[in-house]
């Protein structure tokens, strides 16, 4: 089946419109999203986002899931989330102000990243979250002499760096040793050493997250059982275990892991053995349940050139309306989201374009020769798998204010964050 023929997400689906057919999100048809909301919009299915948490809690029930949220950190994506059994994996003051208003308990919180600041400690320390995962021994002091100021008690977690190649763009590989990522081994011995003499934080676990985007079982395997031998070593009881994040999708067709077998490879390195486990996925919840919807802008032929023959021999650019600040990962990582026509004629003639955005850097584009339907101005596309790492990682660039956010709910749909405007742009400059 040739990748035109699949979906763009889960949740969606094209349904026979006149003598063609128009993708939808569960019931809702994407041209009306388009006709009311506008474009660029990102749509998610309430549908997928459930269904893959409920496929994951079934798989290992025993296993706390802290979905990542970098990954999207929409308020209402994360109350969705956090009704469907999450807690959540924040990195920053701001990820843990979202997930207060999104009604997260702390209790589900668990504070990760390489660079807490003193602040961001104090603010985790009062909301009472479950644990930190400790990057440094400076970071673990840092957080017990607060702790000792507050008078409040805390535990952590010691986030090893395994120095395992995750097999993925070097961007967001991060459990090697060349990494800023984790304790080494020597950092993990000066750190136990002070354990004895801390008051306030309870070291009780350890944790690892070696990348994002990983599509073998192998780094993982071996992560999690470099988390285990480290158990044996440790002079704490070793309770909890974080086994990190990075599932990945299939974004263009490649192959990975799929829940299932994820979920058994966790179930097989850890059985019989005593933890209260837990994982921090983000890309493997959402990726795979929204799209972002574009129009076509125009269509820009160029010919082979000088000696070359007529403008069909060279390439064809389908601008959107979508850019590189609304999708940044293509630009980032070379990352492919295949596109999507969302109404489709039947037995259209079908040609190659290079669809780009129109941010002024070459890097603004978003797949290389897709097979479509001669478009025209206003033709709607779907760009697919964009619901991790998408609008979490969008910007202003090019002063092109923020898409809008749309959740839909079997035939009903509603914004769950307005598209940007001008007076957003230069909100916080002082006029
Ligand atoms: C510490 C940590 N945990 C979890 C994640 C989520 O990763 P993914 O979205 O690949 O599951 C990340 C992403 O970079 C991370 O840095």
């Amino acid at each position: 089946m040739s990748a035109r023929m699949k979906i763009p997400a889960e949740g969606f689906v094209y349904s026979r419109a006149g003598r063609g057919s128009e993708l939808r999100c569960e019931r809702v048809p994407l041209t009306e999203i388009a006709a009311r909301i506008g474009t660029p919009t990102f749509v998610y299915s309430k549908r997928a986002i459930e269904e893959r948490v409920r496929r994951l809690r079934r798989l290992i029930p025993d296993c706390a899931i802290y979905f990542a949220a970098k990954a999207c950190g929409n308020i209402h994506v994360l109350r969705l989330l956090g009704k469907a059994g999450c807690g959540a994996d924040i990195v920053s003051g701001g990820e843990l102000f979202r997930a207060g208003l999104a009604g997260i308990s702390p209790k589900k919180i668990v504070f990760s990243g390489v660079g807490k600041t003193q602040g961001e400690i104090l603010e985790a320390l009062k909301a009472g979250i479950h644990l930190f995962n400790v990057e440094s021994l400076g970071e673990l002091l840092t957080i017990e002499r607060i702790a000792y100021r507050e008078g409040i008690k805390t535990k952590a977690a010691l986030r090893i760096n395994p120095n395992i190649h995750p097999k993925t763009h070097p961007h967001i590989s991060t459990g090697l040793r060349g990494n800023k990522f984790g304790l080494s081994r020597g950092e993990l011995e000066e750190v136990y050493r002070v354990i004895p003499r801390l008051r306030r934080v309870r070291v009780c676990g350890l944790s690892c997250h070696i990348g994002s985007q990983i599509t073998s079982a192998e780094p993982l395997e071996q992560a999690w059982r470099k988390l285990l031998e480290e158990t044996a070593r440790a002079p704490f009881d070793a309770t909890h275990l974080d086994l990190g994040g990075g599932l990945g999708i299939s974004y263009a067709g490649e192959k990975t892991l799929s829940l299932e077998r994820y979920a058994s490879l966790i179930r097989r390195v850890f059985r019989g053995k005593n933890f209260a486990l837990g994982i921090e996925p983000g890309r493997a919840i959402l990726g795979p349940t929204a799209i972002l919807l574009t129009s076509a802008v125009s269509v820009k032929k160029r010919g082979a050139g000088p000696r070359g023959a007529s403008a069909s021999s060279g390439r064809s650019f389908l601008v959107v309306d979508a850019a590189m600040n609304d999708l940044a990962r293509p630009a980032l990582y070379g990352a492919v989201h295949p596109i999507f026509a969302v109404e489709r004629a039947a037995r259209a003639h079908q040609k190659r374009f290079d669809v780009v955005g129109p941010v002024c850097e070459s890097a603004d584009a978003f797949e290389s020769g897709a097979l479509l339907a001669e478009p025209s101005p206003g033709s709607l596309f779907a760009i697919s798998n964009c619901g991790a790492y998408a609008m979490s990682m969008s910007s202003q660039y090019n002063a092109r204010p923020r898409a809008a956010e749309v959740l839909v709910e079997g035939a009903r749909y509603r914004v769950i964050r307005e598209r940007e405007t001008y007076a957003d742009l230069v909100e916080r400059e002082l006029l």
